[in-house]
């Protein structure tokens, strides 16, 4: 039988609201503001940024100002920088930006692969070899994250088999760290649970992340079944904002202070200061121009308490 893992007591979170989160919205936001935004982000005690990405302008124009904003950001100790790029390009543009990690992106399903990369899984792991090469001796972290590991909204299931296979051929590439993302919020917390036992129990020394969406409001269910099979490591978006464009159907990530929020009730430590993410979260529908999907900055937190009604 097999033994029952903890529930970890310490978990990371890494914002990809300025990067997931800005990619789909209608409005460009501008450079200073997103700038002021993330050096407010980088104060609340994350422990990782994904600032934005190294894509082509043309597939995602919200984040052409990518090197600007990366050099105009604050770099605080504790706090690393991560950009998510989709080939060899992107990687010399983040590389040239000195930036902490880089967020490889591709497709565990051939269709959204060419929907979103114009390549197929098997095209992305080749251009991936040569980024691990001409990441030599930067000393830059190398997360890949795997879209559509848990459905795919234009193939449907995605075999756990072939997500295995995927990640193994990403280890054996030389990738550090691995992130398995729910693109459209497919994922069922039976399914996650299952994924990320099989992960953890085949590479317990590789560095696993969670990104999960919240189309269809599973998301804090899925953080809590991935957390409850050991997972670490959780991407979130304040606000909840988020969406690949080249998704149908995409909507938010998980929210980052409804996950923050969920822990600090359970005592699992995230190392964020929750008020002062809340105050950030708060500034949101100025900085994007409309309400957010986010709930505990409405409600208030779970401590929050009401005077009795006068009678
Ligand atoms: N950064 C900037 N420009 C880039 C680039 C990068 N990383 N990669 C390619 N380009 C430019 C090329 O220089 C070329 O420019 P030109 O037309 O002026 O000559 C043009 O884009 C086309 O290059 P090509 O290599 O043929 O790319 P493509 O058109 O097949 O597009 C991607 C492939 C991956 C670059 C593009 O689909 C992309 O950026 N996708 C991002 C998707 C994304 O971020 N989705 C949301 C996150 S999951
Ligand atoms: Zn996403």
């Amino acid at each position: 039988m097999s033994q029952r893992t903890p529930c970890p007591s310490t978990v990371e979170i890494n914002e990809v609201a300025p990067r997931d989160g800005l990619q789909i919205e209608a409005r460009f936001v501008p450079t200073e503001e997103k700038i002021r935004w993330i050096d407010a982000l980088s104060t609340t005690g994350l422990r990782r940024i994904e600032a934005t990405s190294f894509t082509s302008p043309k597939a995602i124009p919200n984040l052409c100002d990518a090197a600007d904003v990366v050099m105009g950001i604050q770099r605080r100790t504790g706090v690393d920088i991560s950009v998510l790029v989709p080939n060899l390009k992107g990687t010399e543009r983040a590389l040239a930006c000195q930036v902490d990690e880089i967020n490889l992106v591709m497709s565990a399903s051939d269709s959204h692969g060419l929907a979103n990369l114009r390549m197929t899984p098997e095209q992305s792991l080749e251009q991936f070899a040569a980024i691990v090469d001409a990441c030599q001796d930067s000393g830059v972290f190398i997360n890949a994250s795997l879209s559509t590991a848990f459905g795919c909204p234009f193939e449907g299931d995605v075999p756990e088999t072939r997500v295995l296979r995927l990640v193994e051929q990403l280890i054996a590439l030389g990738i550090q760290g691995i992130t398995l993302c729910d693109t459209t919020g497919m994922a069922n917390p039976v399914q996650v649970k299952h994924l990320c036992d099989a992960v953890l129990e085949r590479w317990p020394q590789t560095p696993f992340t969670l990104h999960f969406h919240n189309t269809r409001g599973m998301g804090l269910a899925n953080a809590l079944a991935a957390w409850q099979a050991g997972i670490t490591r959780f991407d979130a978006s304040l606000g909840g904002l988020g969406g690949c464009p080249f998704a149908p159907g995409a909507s938010g990530n998980v929210c980052t202070e409804d996950l923050v929020h969920m822990f600090a009730a359970m005592d699992v430590d995230t190392g964020v200061d929750l008020d002062a993410l809340l105050e950030v979260a708060a500034t949101l529908p100025t900085l994007i121009g409309h309400e957010v999907p986010g709930q505990v900055v409405k409600a208030g937190k779970s401590t929050r308490r009401y005077a009795m009604p006068e009678r």
